[in-house]
């Protein structure tokens, strides 16, 4: 039985898909070419530095690594500046709802993200407190689907992969779940989640 959940923060407890998208967009723009929402799709799960690489491969483009540190902070701090003004409307539809209820069953709960802005936007939410354990970009160094961003939320909660559910909606990040041997939720479309235990279109309908 779950004694432990393990929340994606993107596309799972806010929509921020499309602040990183209208940031990628501009940067885009500035090297001249155009960056479509379904460009976009291939971004979702995936790290800041592998997205930009993906970017750059779409828009035909080679820089060196310095030039590319530059562009990851200049998305970066166009990013920053959408979600600063972020707030607790924007939670999806019965995140504080769905959390609030694993409180009282006594179930642990995790942040399992590659974002290294996920504090920032847990407190812009109002829902830091309600996690026991936040694992993110800042901490792990091997991004999905590699299975460590979970491994290490299992652990921080004091439990094994087989107690713990992971919430995502990323194939990449399904992918790590598995890879962890955890059980997972997907969230959004069966299509595109087929490595998961069940999908659903958000944890209101939990
Ligand atoms: C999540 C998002 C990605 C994003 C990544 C890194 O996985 O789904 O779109 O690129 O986090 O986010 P960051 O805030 O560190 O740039
Ligand atoms: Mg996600």
């Amino acid at each position: 039985h779950m004694k432990g959940a393990i929340f994606d923060l993107d596309g799972v407890i806010v929509d921020t898909a499309k602040y990183h998208y209208l940031a990628w967009r501009s940067l885009a723009a500035d090297l001249g070419f155009e960056f479509t929402e379904a460009h976009n799709e291939r971004l979702k799960g995936v790290s800041r530095m592998r997205s930009l690489d993906i970017l750059l491969e779409i828009g035909g483009l080679e820089f060196d690594e310095a030039e590319k540190a530059g562009m990851a902070e200049r998305k970066n701090r166009r990013y920053v500046d959408y979600i600063s003004r972020l707030d607790d409307s924007e939670l999806l539809p019965g995140v504080r709802e769905y959390l609030g209820r694993l409180k009282e069953r006594g179930i642990g709960i995790a942040l399992g993200s590659a974002s290294k802005n996920a504090i920032f936007i847990l407190n812009k939410l109002k829902i830091t407190g309600l996690f026991d354990a936040v694992v993110d970009g800042n901490t792990v160094s091997r991004a999905k689907p590699d299975p460590e961003v979970f491994q290490t939320a299992c652990r921080r909660l004091g439990l094994q992969p087989a107690d713990c559910v992971v919430f995502e909606d990323a194939e990449a990040g399904v992918a790590a779940a598995r890879a962890a041997g955890m059980r997972v939720v997907g969230i959004g479309k069966r299509e595109m989640l087929a490595g998961a235990d069940v999908v659903i279109t958000g944890l209101h309908e939990l």
